[in-house]
Order: C-alpha cells, then sequence, then structure tokens
C-alpha cells in the first residue's frame, strides 16, 4: 500500500445517517488518517471536507475531470427514486443526478453500508401505516440492475454500519493492488463476508452444548450463554464483526451481550420486524 499512487475517492453520501462515516473514522489498519492523508486523496466527503457549498461541487468536478476514468467512486446511504427523487436533493440536484454524473469516469463503485448495499433503513417498511418503502429507497446494485444507472464494477461493504477496518481494508486492497477482491455472490469481499457470523462467534460452543440465555438478565446471560433464543440472527448472517471488531479490535455486539440483528444482510430491519410480530 505504501508503494500505491495516491489516486482520487469521490465519496457521495445519500440517504443515510453518517453512520458510516462515524465507523470509518475508528479504523485501525490502516487508520482513517493514514487513508486519507498518505494513500488517497478523499476530493470530496460532506463530513470530512473542509469546502462547502459552491466551491465543494466545484471540488468533486474538479476531481472527477483530473481522475477521469480511474477515480473510486464510494456511496453511502441509498438513492430514493420516488418522486422524482425529490426526497433528497444535494446543491439543489437529486441524488440519483448527483450519482449518475458522478459515475462518468469512475473506476469503480464502492458502496458501503447497508442502505447503499441493498436499500438499508431508508428502504424498510414505515412502523405506521402505509406501510412502504416511501422515498423508493435503491441500492446502488438495484439501480444498475434495473439500468437506471450505468453498470460499473461494484463492491458491497454491507453492514450498519460496516466494520471500521471492513471498509478502509476494501479500499486498500484496490489501491495497493488495482483490482477488486475475491467477491461472494452479492458482491462483498469474500474475505470479509465468507463466513457466517454464528461460526465466529465466542459464544458457538454454548449453542453447540444447548446452553442459552432466555432473558437478557438471566442466568445464562450472566454467564454468556448462546443467545439464539433471544433473537440472534448470527447463523443466517455472514460478516466478519466477531473477528475484525469495532474499536481497535475491541468489541462487536456479542461482547456487549446483545444477539446479532443481521445488519450485513438485506432487508435485515423488515425481517426484524417480522419477528417481534410488530
Ligand atoms: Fe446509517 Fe446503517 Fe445506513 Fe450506514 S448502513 S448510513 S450506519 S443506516
Ligand atoms: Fe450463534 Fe448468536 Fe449464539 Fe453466537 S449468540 S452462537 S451467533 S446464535
Ligand atoms: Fe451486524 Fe450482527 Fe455483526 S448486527 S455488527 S452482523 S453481530
Amino acid at each position: 500500500l505504501a508503494t500505491a499512487r495516491r489516486p482520487s475517492v469521490i465519496w457521495l453520501s445519500f440517504q443515510e445517517c453518517t453512520g458510516c462515516t462515524e465507523s470509518l473514522t475508528r479504523s485501525g489498519t490502516p487508520t482513517v488518517e493514514a487513508l486519507i492523508l498518505d494513500h488517497l486523496s478523499l476530493d470530496y466527503h460532506h463530513t470530512l471536507q473542509a469546502a462547502s457549498g459552491a466551491a465543494a461541487e466545484q471540488a468533486r468536478r474538479d476531481a472527477m475531470a483530473a481522475n477521469y476514468g480511474s477515480y473510486v467512486l464510494v456511496v453511502d446511504g441509498s438513492i430514493p427514486t420516488a418522486d422524482g427523487g425529490v426526497w433528497s436533493t444535494i446543491a439543489g440536484v437529486t441524488n440519483l443526478e448527483m450519482l449518475r454524473e458522478t459515475m462518468e469516469g469512475a473506476a469503480l463503485v464502492i458502496a458501503v453500508g447497508t442502505c447503499a448495499a441493498y436499500g438499508g433503513i431508508p428502504a424498510a417498511a414505515a412502523v405506521t401505516a402505509p406501510r412502504l418503502n416511501q422515498s423508493g429507497a435503491s441500492s446502488v446494485g438495484d439501480l444498475m440492475d434495473a439500468g437506471t444507472i450505468p453498470s460499473l464494477p461494484l463492491v458491497n461493504v454491507s453492514g450498519c454500519p460496516p466494520v471500521p477496518d471492513v471498509i478502509s481494508g476494501t479500499i486498500a486492497y484496490f489501491l495497493a493492488y488495482g483490482s477488486l477482491p475475491e467477491l461472494d455472490d452479492q458482491n462483498r469481499p469474500r474475505a470479509y463476508y465468507g463466513k457466517t457470523v454464528h461460526d465466529q462467534c465466542p459464544r458457538l460452543s454454548h449453542y453447540q452444548n444447548g446452553e442459552f440465555a432466555l432473558a437478557f438478565d438471566d442466568e445464562g446471560a450472566q454467564k454468556g450463554y448462546c443467545l439464539y433464543l433471544l433473537g440472534c440472527k448470527g447463523p443466517e448472517t455472514y460478516n466478519a464483526c466477531p473477528t475484525v471488531r469495532w474499536n481497535l479490535n475491541t468489541s462487536f455486539p456479542m461482547h456487549s451481550g446483545h444477539g446479532c440483528l443481521g445488519c450485513s444482510e438485506a432487508a435485515f430491519w423488515d425481517r426484524a420486524l417480522a419477528a417481534d410480530g410488530s
């Protein structure tokens, strides 16, 4: 990575909560400081850039022109398509227009977070009627499949948010090798999404022994028993969180006593509500 040239990265944030960027700032290998100061040129990112308004939009267009055909486009957040896309606009244009324009000279797109990879929470059914994805929130891949935007090489880095080192590691892989990592059938890097959370979980031996917590504060929970009967989605969820954890490899949900919500899989929010019966 140290010998790689500093390619331009343009990061577009659409219907999102800034959680994916928050996560990235906790990256340890490489750190976000090393990534954006030493290894790449982050030419546009709402939260991290100094420029604002017209100057920010000019910086995006300058970076596109100067690096046409080679820049990395990172997208976090879903893209609203209902009502002409007016549910979310930046600098007077819809997210869909900005995505289409910025894709023109991109070498690849990295969809960071479950919102960009699958639609995520913005695409979930509303809790109250009408229970619809009212903004028509779409993932980058869905828009490519529908022919709404051009098809470019796409890497999905799912998770709500994704593990910080999985975001930075995926970007770093492309910078170092100039190619995509091996991907699974949902365009996710197999190195990070090749195993279920369950198969890497420190509570797995309790699952195998039939030792389950039945309440979050019962004796089983205090002994670190398996959380499957409390709704854990680890067996059907593919992610690296048990081994590449948050906050410099410190922790992940089951370390703090909570089951997996399935945050790196499509429609995880709707599936959780359905399981809850609500
Ligand atoms: Fe926020 Fe989750 Fe969407 Fe990331 S994937 S922008 S953390 S809601
Ligand atoms: Fe599997 Fe969840 Fe139990 Fe861990 S807590 S062993 S992921 S079911
Ligand atoms: Fe997400 Fe489940 Fe890991 S909720 S962070 S995939 S434990």
